[in-house]
């Protein structure tokens, strides 16, 4: 057994940790410009580091933010960042014990949720994290594909210098808004690793912004990918999409049409879209836009399952009584009633029960309850609740997170 201890990293441990998650995740050590660049995004706050003495061997990261939740409120969220341990020190423990001092951070914070992307599908599960949105991939064919005339047009698509898509995209993104359950405001410390990545001087990326009639309401950032190689000599290139938003239906008609006008392009590839994103629908013929693949995207966790549960609105139908269960957290252990006027303990008897992390998987709306039963993953003790359990947490939009963190 390694010995190490967790604690917050200080100031002067925010580059080796750093390092030790880009190792983590086969990424190259950081330059001294890059670092130049990008190390305001690597604050020493909400990081606990596992030491091997003075040696870091694991980290766990976060940065506060707010989350869309069903009815339409943003609400305080850890995003849960940044996750890593020395690949000579894996499976001994540090993830688990980091994962425990972090939670039991946000919880003395008062945090109602936290959420994370999952490498592997495998990893978060055990500590109280539930997939809870979904993420479709999707390639579209060029030049086959095209919009039908039905598709609302209107407005101007522009491409933006480098200098301006550093300036002028926190403002856009903000003025879209979180209009999905599922997406999580942007910290001004999230943005300059992105900007370095994709339109600084090692980025490759273009970013085209549309305009309506009330300015700006819409971007997309993607880049340029050649396939072409001596064994595949008549593989074209194709546009990859990073990053696409829009704060409607014209927008985001615009930037599709954008998209698949640029020429020399064998098609378009986007992954972790929103499943009902209706690109398919926009075309005169759907085949022509592919779903190659539907992931776990957001993973949720409930940190204080009242405030979690009361934070989100609910629909139409008869209340449920959920009997919820935490391992790390115990003092969520308890019956919760949920109905349309909102979410409370209770000392009632128990309809559903089921763990904190399947409470995850039906906090967005993604996952019907009667699913998640199907699955062995719900205990139902009255069938007819499960059903007014798919009613109640059911939204109109499927949610998505649609942020790299
Ligand atoms: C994923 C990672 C952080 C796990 O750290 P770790 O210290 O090995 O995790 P722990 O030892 O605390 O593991 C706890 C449990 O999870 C399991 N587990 C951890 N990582 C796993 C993985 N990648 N696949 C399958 N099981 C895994 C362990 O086997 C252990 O199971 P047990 O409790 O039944 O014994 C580490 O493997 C890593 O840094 N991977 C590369 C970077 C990465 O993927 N980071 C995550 C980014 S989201």
């Amino acid at each position: 057994m390694t010995a190490f201890d967790v604690r917050p990293i200080t100031e002067e441990e925010r580059r080796s940790t750093f390092d030790l998650l880009r190792r983590a995740l086969h990424s190259r050590r950081v330059t001294d410009d890059v670092w130049a660049r990008i190390g305001e995004s690597w604050p020493a706050v909400h990081k606990f580091g596992a030491f091997d003495g003075e040696t870091p061997v694991g980290i766990v990261s976060s940065y506060d933010t707010e989350i869309a939740v069903p009815g339409g409120r943003a609400v305080p969220v850890a995003a849960v960042e940044g996750v890593g341990v020395r690949a000579d020190r894996t499976r001994r423990g540090v993830l688990s014990a980091m994962m425990a001092v972090q939670l039991a951070d946000f919880a003395a914070r008062g945090l109602p949720l936290a959420v994370l992307h999952a490498s592997e599908p495998t990893i978060y599960g055990r500590f109280g994290y539930g997939s809870a949105a979904l993420g479709k991939t999707l390639r579209v064919a060029r030049p086959a594909a095209r919009l039908h005339e039905r598709v609302p047009a209107g407005g101007d698509v522009r491409l933006l210098t480098p200098a301006e898509a550093v300036k002028d995209l926190p403002a856009l993104y903000r003025r879209i808004g979180l209009h999905r359950p599922g997406m999580i405001g942007r910290p001004d410390s999230w943005w300059p690793i992105s900007h370095d990545r994709h339109v600084g001087p090692d980025g490759d990326h273009l970013v085209a912004v549309h305009s309506g009639p009330d300015g700006d309401d819409g971007f997309v950032v993607y880049a340029t990918i050649t396939r072409r190689s001596l064994g595949s000599p008549d593989e074209g290139a194709v546009l990859e999409v990073h990053d696409l938003h829009a704060a409607g239906p014209v927008a985001r008609a615009a930037l599709w049409r954008y998209l698949l006008s640029v020429d020399l392009v064998s098609g378009v590839h986007a992954r972790h879209r929103p499943v009902d994103e209706p690109l398919a629908l926009l075309l005169t013929d759907h085949r022509h836009a592919a779903t190659l693949a539907v992931e776990d995207d957001l993973w949720l966790r409930p940190v204080d399952v009242a405030a979690a549960l009361a934070a989100r609105s609910y629909r139409a139908a008869g209340p449920v009584v959920l009997a919820v269960t935490d391992r790390l957290l115990p003092a969520n252990t308890g019956h919760y009633e949920v109905g349309p006027d909102g979410a409370r303990r209770t000392d009632a008897p128990a309809d559903l029960a089921l763990d904190v992390g399947t409470l995850g998987m039906l906090y967005l709306g993604q996952w019907a309850a009667t699913t998640l039963a199907a699955a062995g993953r719900i205990e139902v003790r009255d069938p007819a609740a499960a059903v007014r359990a798919d009613e109640l947490f059911t939204t109109v939009t499927a949610p998505w997170c649609g942020t790299h963190f």
